[in-house]
C-alpha cells in the first residue's frame, strides 16, 4: 500500500513538474517582494484587545490565494485556467511551504501577526486541502513501520513568521516610523505649522458632529479632531462594517470625508519628503519608506547571490505608513496618479517583482543587466482584483518596466543604510540603539552597495544584543536555542559580509523575542506601530508643550516622553 501510494507520488510529482516546466514563457519572475497591509480589525479606540477581524482574515486569506494564483499556480491551476504562466516565480515549491524560499516579516501586533498567517493560509493551503491530496507527502510523513502521518488541519502548513517588537532592530523594516522619536517630533510640527492649523480649523465643526453621531461615550469630545484623523477614520470603518448603530448614524458622505482627511493627515506626515528632522534632507517623515526600501534591495540581492535559490518571495506585513511613504519616495504619488496620495485599503498589497525578459525554459541565472523591476499595486483584497502596474520614480508609462540597475541605484538614494543611520536619524533611544553616536551621521547619500554601510552598526548592535541577552538569561527568559547554521537562519540580508550581522541575528533576536514577551502585559498587547491609542489623548497635551518651546531640548524629550509612554524596552 505505502509504496503504492511513493510511487503515485513520484509519477506525480513528476508530472507536475515536467507541465511546469514545459511552459514557455516570454518572461522569468526571479523575486517577489511584498508589502501587505493587516486587515480589517478592532480600532485602537475601543477597549478590547486590537484583535484581526473574521472578516479581515478572510480579506487576507483571499488575497495570499491570489499571489498563489499568480506566483505558485500560474497556468497550471485547476481554479483558474486565465492565469499566465509568466509570472510564476522561478522554481517556487507548488505545493509544500520552503522557509528558505519564502520569507515572512510582521510588525509584532496579533491583529498584524494574524494577517500574516491568514494570507499563509491562501498563499500554501493545508495540503490535503489541496486538489491532489496525499500526493505530496515527503520523507517527513513517513513513519518507521510504514504508515503515514499528517499534520492536523488536513495537513495545515505552518509557516515561519519572523514578527519583530518594538525593541528588536529589524522591527524598522516594517514601521520604521514606529519608534522614531524624530518622526513624532516631526508630525507634531505637522500639527502645528499653519498648513497643519488651518485643516485643523477648518475641520473642527465637521469633526464635533461627528463626535456628536459616533463617539460620545466612547472617546472625550476634544480627542475627535484633525489631530487625530487617521484613528478616527479607522473607527468609523471599522463600526461601518460591525456596528448597526453607527451604520445608521453616520452618513456615507461623513464617512468619505473623514477618510479623505485621514488620507491627507498620513501623507502629510509619511508623505512629504522635503520635511527634515535632525539633519538637512533626511527625509524623516518616510523614514518607514526609506527603511522598507533597504529590505527590498537586500532581499532581491540575496536572491541574485543564491542565484534565485534563496528570496524567491519576501512577505510583509504591517500598517499603511510605510506604503504612504515609499509612495512618495518612490514619486507614484507626484504627477502621474494621484490615488497614490490616499491610504491604501486594508488588506491591500504593494507588490515588486524582479524578473528577466528570457523564457523560463532557460536554465541559468540572468546577468543582472538583464534584470528588471515592475511596480504593482493591489488597492484590494477581492480575488478578482487585477494586479496593476504602475511605473516607478516618475517614468513614462513606456518605460514601466524598470532596469535593476536603474532600479536599485534610485533606491540606492533614498534607502536608509543601517541600523545605526536609523538610530541617528530618529534620535531613537530603543534599546538597539543605545551606543550609536550622533556625531557619526551621513546625510542619505547613494549607495549601492549596502554591505558596507551595515558594519558599523552591526558592531554596535550586536554588543547591545548581547547584553540584552545576557540580562535576559539572569532575569531567567528561556532563551530559544538555535539549531541552524548562521547562513540558514533566515533573514539575512543580500551580502555575506560581516555588516549584515544587524540583519541576520541568531540567538540575540531569540533574546530579544523573549525579552518582547516580558512585556506583554495590556500595554505591549496594545501597543500599535505609530502611537498606542489612549496615548493618543495625550498626544494634544504633548503637542502643546512642544510647540510653546520647539527649540527647547528638554521640552521635546518630555513631549516625546508623554507621547509614547509605553515602551517594551523599558520592560527589559
Ligand atoms: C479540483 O479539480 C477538479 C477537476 O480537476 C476541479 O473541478 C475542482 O474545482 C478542483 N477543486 C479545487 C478545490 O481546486
Ligand atoms: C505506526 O507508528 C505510529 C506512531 O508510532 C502509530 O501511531 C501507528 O499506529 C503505527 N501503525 C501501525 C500500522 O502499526
Ligand atoms: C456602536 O456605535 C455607537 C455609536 O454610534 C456606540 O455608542 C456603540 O458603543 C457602538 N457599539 C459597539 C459594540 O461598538
Ligand atoms: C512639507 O513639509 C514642509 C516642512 O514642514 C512644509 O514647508 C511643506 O509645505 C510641506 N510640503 C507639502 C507638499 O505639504
Ligand atoms: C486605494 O483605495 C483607497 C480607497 O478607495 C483610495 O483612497 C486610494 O487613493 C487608493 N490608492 C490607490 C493607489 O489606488
Ligand atoms: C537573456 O536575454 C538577453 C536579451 O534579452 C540576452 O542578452 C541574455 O544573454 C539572456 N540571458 C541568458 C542567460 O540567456
Ligand atoms: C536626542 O535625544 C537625546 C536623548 O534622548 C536628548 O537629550 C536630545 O535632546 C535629543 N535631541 C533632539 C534634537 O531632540
Amino acid at each position: 500500500m505505502y509504496l503504492i501510494r511513493l510511487a503515485v507520488f513520484l509519477l506525480f510529482q513528476f508530472s507536475v513538474s515536467a507541465v511546469a516546466q514545459d511552459m514557455e514563457t516570454s518572461e522569468t519572475v526571479w523575486a517577489v517582494f511584498a508589502f501587505n497591509v493587516h486587515g480589517d480589525s478592532i480600532p485602537d479606540i475601543l477597549p478590547q484587545p486590537r484583535t484581526l477581524s473574521p472578516i479581515g482574515a478572510q480579506n487576507l486569506y483571499d488575497v495570499g490565494s491570489a499571489f498563489r494564483n499568480r506566483y505558485v499556480m500560474g497556468a497550471a491551476s485547476n481554479v483558474d485556467e486565465t492565469a499566465s504562466p509568466d509570472f510564476l516565480v522561478k522554481d517556487l515549491a507548488q505545493h509544500r511551504l520552503n522557509a528558505d524560499e519564502v520569507k515572512i516579516y510582521s510588525g509584532w501586533d496579533q491583529h498584524v501577526q494574524a494577517s500574516a498567517l491568514a494570507f499563509m493560509q491562501g498563499f500554501y493551503p493545508p495540503i490535503t486541502g489541496q486538489n491532489d491530496s496525499f500526493l505530496y507527502v515527503d520523507d517527513t510523513y513517513l513513519l518507521a513501520n510504514g504508515s503515514i502521518a499528517t499534520s492536523p488541519l488536513n495537513d495545515y502548513q505552518y509557516p515561519r513568521i519572523y514578527a519583530a517588537g518594538a525593541a528588536d532592530p529589524n522591527s524598522i523594516y516594517v514601521s520604521g516610523q514606529g519608534d522614531c522619536e524624530m518622526h513624532r517630533i516631526s508630525e507634531l510640527q505637522y500639527q502645528y505649522s499653519p498648513e497643519g492649523q488651518s485643516v485643523e480649523d477648518d475641520t473642527a465643526e465637521f469633526y464635533s458632529s461627528l463626535y456628536d453621531q459616533a463617539f460620545e461615550g466612547v472617546v472625550d469630545a476634544a480627542w475627535v479632531s484633525y489631530a487625530n484623523a487617521m484613528e478616527i477614520s479607522e473607527y468609523l470603518e471599522y463600526g461601518y462594517v460591525h456596528n448597526a448603530s453607527l451604520q445608521g448614524s453616520v452618513t456615507a458622505s461623513d464617512l468619505q470625508r473623514a477618510r479623505v482627511l485621514a488620507d491627507q493627515y498620513a501623507f502629510a506626515t509619511n508623505g512629504n519628503v522635503s520635511a527634515s528632522g535632525l539633519y538637512e534632507g533626511d527625509m524623516i517623515r518616510a523614514i518607514a519608506g526609506r527603511t522598507l526600501a533597504r529590505l527590498i534591495l537586500e532581499s532581491f540581492e540575496e536572491n541574485m547571490e543564491t542565484q534565485g535559490a534563496s528570496s524567491k518571495m519576501t512577505l510583509l506585513f504591517g500598517g499603511p505608513e510605510p506604503i504612504v511613504a515609499f509612495s512618495a519616495l518612490a514619486q507614484l504619488a507626484s504627477s502621474m496618479n494621484s490615488n497614490f496620495y490616499g491610504r491604501p485599503v486594508p488588506g491591500a498589497s504593494l507588490i515588486l517583482e524582479m524578473f528577466s525578459m528570457n523564457s523560463s525554459l532557460d536554465p541559468t541565472y540572468p546577468d543582472i543587466s538583464d534584470l528588471y523591476v515592475r511596480f504593482i499595486f493591489r488597492n484590494s483584497t477581492s480575488t478578482n482584483e487585477e494586479f496593476t502596474q504602475y511605473p516607478l520614480f516618475g517614468m513614462s508609462p513606456s518605460l514601466i518596466d524598470t532596469p535593476f540597475l536603474e532600479f536599485s541605484a534610485a533606491l540606492g538614494g533614498v534607502l536608509l543604510p543601517s541600523t545605526e543611520e536609523w538610530c541617528n536619524t530618529c534620535n531613537s533611544s530603543s534599546i538597539f540603539c543605545v551606543g550609536s553616536s550622533p556625531s557619526e551621521i551621513k546625510p542619505a547619500k547613494p549607495s549601492l552597495s549596502l554591505a558596507g554601510a551595515g558594519a558599523i552598526g552591526a558592531a554596535v548592535t550586536l554588543g547591545v544584543m548581547c547584553l540584552v541577552g545576557i540580562i535576559g538569561w539572569l532575569c531567567g527568559i528561556g532563551i530559544y536555542r538555535k539549531h541552524k547554521q548562521l547562513k540558514d537562519d533566515g533573514f539575512k540580508g543580500g551580502t555575506k559580509l560581516e555588516g549584515d550581522r544587524d540583519v541576520a541575528f541568531t540567538s540575540p533576536r531569540n533574546g530579544l523575542f523573549a525579552g518582547a514577551v516580558m512585556g506583554s502585559g495590556r500595554q505591549a498587547a496594545k501597543s500599535h506601530e505609530r502611537t498606542g491609542s489612549w496615548e493618543m489623548k495625550n498626544k494634544r497635551r504633548s503637542a502643546e508643550i512642544s510647540q510653546e518651546r520647539l527649540d527647547g531640548e528638554d521640552e521635546i524629550e518630555e513631549a516625546t516622553a508623554n507621547a509614547e509612554p509605553v515602551k517594551v524596552h523599558e520592560a527589559v
